[in-house]
């Protein structure tokens, strides 16, 4: 596996491989690798010649108040997991190759960023996604790139600047990979303490238990809703957001007809959490 730290040379390498007919699979990612990100490296590998996966933590998705300074990072060992997993490039480049000086473009999407995270964290925070996105799409110009599900809201937002912007990539979102409690995995749970730890596994529990009611039938937003508040205030977490809204284009819902995004995020301990389910629709 090669690691690269600038446009020029990662282009060419893709450039090299594409001239022999491969194709490219991208993994998006902000470094300090769990299983969630290594199993979309898996399925980058699984389906496309090149896999290129994609080092950087973003400055611009960051608030002010936020964990820009804290965010984990281990580049030597994330550089180990990525090969260990057939990973062929290692693209990790310095905050000034992606944002040289002089740089003034930002991509909005309006209508799906004012919502949930984008309500909570302000809406920089899909700018900066969606703008660092489109720019590896533009530097790697892969085939398919692969995002996981535990970020819905970034995955509908990717999704619809690739369908705006006429992008010639195919995203693919990738199951959320869970601890054995149920906590989604993520970057920030190194953030949690013991007694934290234990805590946040409550957001799953609490998703499963809205997910039990719509299974025995529940269509009704509030009582879901519900169900996720009960367990939660059980737990002593107080939500930033409980919401059901429409899994396509996230416009709020009183009734689970079509697929459904049930999403939360709370605040446990020093970790921001998020998770979600999706909540099948009749239609
Ligand atoms: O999901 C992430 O790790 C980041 O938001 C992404 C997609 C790599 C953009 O910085």
């Amino acid at each position: 596996m090669r690691i690269i730290r600038t446009i020029a040379e990662v282009r060419d390498a893709v450039r090299a491989a594409r001239d022999t007919g491969a194709s490219v699979g991208l993994v998006p990612t902000m470094g300090a690798f769990h299983e969630g990100h290594l199993s979309l490296i898996r399925r980058a590998r699984a389906a496309s010649d090149l896999v290129v996966v994609s080092l950087f933590v973003n400055p611009t998705q960051f608030g002010a108040n936020e964990d820009l300074g804290a965010y984990p990072r281990d580049e030597a060992g994330d550089a180990a997991l990525a090969e260990a997993e057939g990973a062929d490039i290692l693209f990790a480049p310095a905050v000034e190759e992606i944002y040289p000086d002089g740089f003034a473009t930002t991509i909005h999407v309006a209508g799906l960023t004012e919502v949930l995270d984008g309500a909570s964290r302000g809406t920089h925070h899909f700018d900066g996604v969606a703008t660092v996105v489109t720019k590896l799409f533009g530097i790697v110009r892969p085939d398919v790139a692969y995002f996981g599900q535990k970020d819905a809201q970034q995955v509908l937002v990717v999704r619809r600047v690739v369908r705006d912007l006429d992008l010639d990539v195919r995203i693919e979102a990738c199951p959320i990979v869970r601890e054995a409690d149920g906590l989604a995995m993520s970057s920030r749970n190194v953030y949690l303490d013991p007694a934290a730890r234990q805590q946040a596994a409550a957001l799953n529990r609490a998703l499963d238990a809205a997910s039990a009611l719509h299974q025995h039938g529940e269509r009704q937003s509030e009582p879901i809703l519900d169900a996720v508040r009960r367990v939660l205030a059980e737990a002593g977490i107080a939500p930033e957001y409980i919401e059901l809204r429409d899994a396509d284009d996230l416009h709020e819902i009183t009734r689970v007809e079509n697929d459904a995004l049930l999403a939360v995020a709370a605040r446990v301990g020093a970790a921001r959490l998020i998770d979600n389910h999706i909540l099948r629709g009749d239609a």
